[in-house]
C-alpha cells in the first residue's frame, strides 16, 4: 500500500467504504458493556473487538479503516494473532484514537478542552510502528443558548491543528474531528442552533489548520451532522440534509478529500438515512461514515458476551456496515 499522506486518506474514504470506530476508552467501553451485564476486563474487551474485527467478508466489503484504542493496538487474539493482523488480513487499515480525553477547560464553565499533546510526537511513532496510518482526535463542542464560548471553540480548534501537525510529520492521517454535541446538557437546541455553532467551529478549525500549516489532501474531516438536540430531535432527514450540506460546503476546503461523518448518538437507522440523504447531493468530497455506537449498538446486544453468540454479533454488524456502505455509495432505500 502506498505510504503517502493524501493515498491513504483517499482510501481511507471511496468506493462506499467506510471507517468503523472500535476506540472507545477504557471507561466508555465500561459504559457500553453494562448495557448488557458485563464486566470490562482486558479479556472481555479482547473478545468483543475480536468478534468485530473477525467480520471479515463484512470489513472486505464495507470497512476502509479500524479506529482502536492504545490498548488495542497492542492486544493479541485469542489464538494470539495480534489483532492489527486480522485487521490488515481484511484489507482495512488501522489507525489509533491519540488524544486522552475532553477535560473540565478552566475557566469556562460546562465546556471542554481535549488534552493529549504533550509527548505526542513520541507516542505517534511507537503507533507507526506498530502499524497505525491514520489517527484520531476528537475536540468536543457544547451547545445551548450561550454555549460555545468562542475562547473553547478556539482552544480545541488549535489543539486539532497542532495534533494534525504532528500526525503528518509522523507520516500519519490525522482525523480531525470537532464533534458538535447533540446528546450533550441542556440537548433543547434547535437545527438552526446546531447549524449556526457547526459552521462557526469549522470555521475556526479550518483557519487554525491553515495557520498550522496543514496539507489538507492529507487529512479526512470527522464532524457532527447538523443536527437538533437529542431532547427535541423533530428535524427532518431532508432538513437535516440540507443544513448539513448548506454548512459543509461553505466552510470546508475541496482540497479535503473526504468527510467521514461520526453518529453521535443518533438511533442507527437514522444515522444511515442522514447520510444517504447527504450523498444526494453533488459534493466535492467523498462523504461516508465513521460510525461507533451505529454501528456496533445491534452487534454488542447481539453478542451480549457470549461465545455461542459470535455469529449473531457479527451478523448484526455486517447489516449496519452494509447500509451505511449503501448510503455511502448513495443507493440506500428504505
Ligand atoms: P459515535 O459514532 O458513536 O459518535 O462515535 C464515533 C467516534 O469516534 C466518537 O469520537
Amino acid at each position: 500500500m502506498s505510504e503517502r499522506l493524501e493515498d491513504i486518506a483517499v482510501k481511507m474514504v471511496t468506493d462506499g467504504k467506510g471507517l468503523l470506530a472500535a476506540d472507545e476508552s477504557t471507561g466508555t467501553i465500561k459504559k457500553r458493556f453494562d448495557t448488557i451485564g458485563l464486566v470490562s476486563t482486558e479479556e472481555s474487551r479482547r473478545d468483543y473487538r475480536e468478534m468485530l474485527f473477525r467480520s471479515d467478508e463484512a470489513i472486505k466489503k464495507y470497512i476502509s479503516g479500524v479506529i482502536l484504542y492504545e490498548e488495542t493496538l497492542f492486544q493479541k487474539a485469542a489464538d494470539g494473532t495480534p489483532l492489527v493482523n486480522i485487521i490488515s488480513a481484511a484489507d482495512a487499515i488501522p489507525g489509533i484514537k491519540v488524544d486522552t480525553g475532553a477535560k473540565p477547560m478552566a475557566g469556562f464553565p460546562s465546556e471542554t478542552v481535549t488534552e493529549g499533546l504533550d509527548g505526542l510526537a513520541d507516542r505517534l511513532a511507537k503507533y507507526y510502528d506498530a502499524g497505525a496510518r491514520f489517527a484520531k482526535w476528537r475536540g468536543v463542542i457544547a451547545v445551548s443558548d450561550k454555549l460555545p464560548t468562542f475562547g473553547s471553540v478556539k482552544a480545541n480548534a488549535h489543539a486539532l491543528a497542532r495534533y494534525a501537525a504532528l500526525c503528518q510529520q509522523a507520516k500519519i492521517v490525522p482525523i480531525v474531528e470537532p464533534e458538535v454535541l447533540m446528546d450533550g446538557e441542556p440537548g433543547t437546541h434547535d437545527l438552526a442552533r446546531s447549524e449556526e455553532v457547526t459552521r462557526w467551529t469549522l470555521q475556526i478549525v479550518f483557519q487554525e489548520l491553515a495557520e498550522a500549516r496543514i496539507k489538507l489532501e492529507g487529512m479526512v474531516l470527522k464532524p457532527s451532522m447538523v443536527i437538533d438536540g437529542k431532547k427535541l430531535r423533530k428535524a427532518s432527514v431532508e432538513q437535516v440534509a440540507e443544513s448539513t450540506v448548506r454548512v459543509l460546503k461553505e466552510t470546508v476546503p475541496s482540497a479535503v478529500p473526504g468527510i467521514a461523518f461520526l453518529s453521535g448518538g443518533q438511533a442507527p437507522e437514522e444515522a444511515t438515512a442522514h447520510l444517504s440523504a447527504i450523498n444526494g447531493y453533488d459534493l466535492p468530497w467523498h462523504v461516508t461514515f465513521s460510525y461507533g455506537r451505529a454501528l456496533q449498538d445491534a452487534s454488542l446486544k447481539a453478542w451480549g458476551g457470549r461465545a455461542e453468540n459470535v455469529a449473531a454479533g457479527q451478523r448484526a454488524f455486517a447489516h449496519r456496515a452494509e447500509m451505511n456502505y449503501l448510503a455511502a455509495k448513495g443507493s440506500w432505500t428504505k
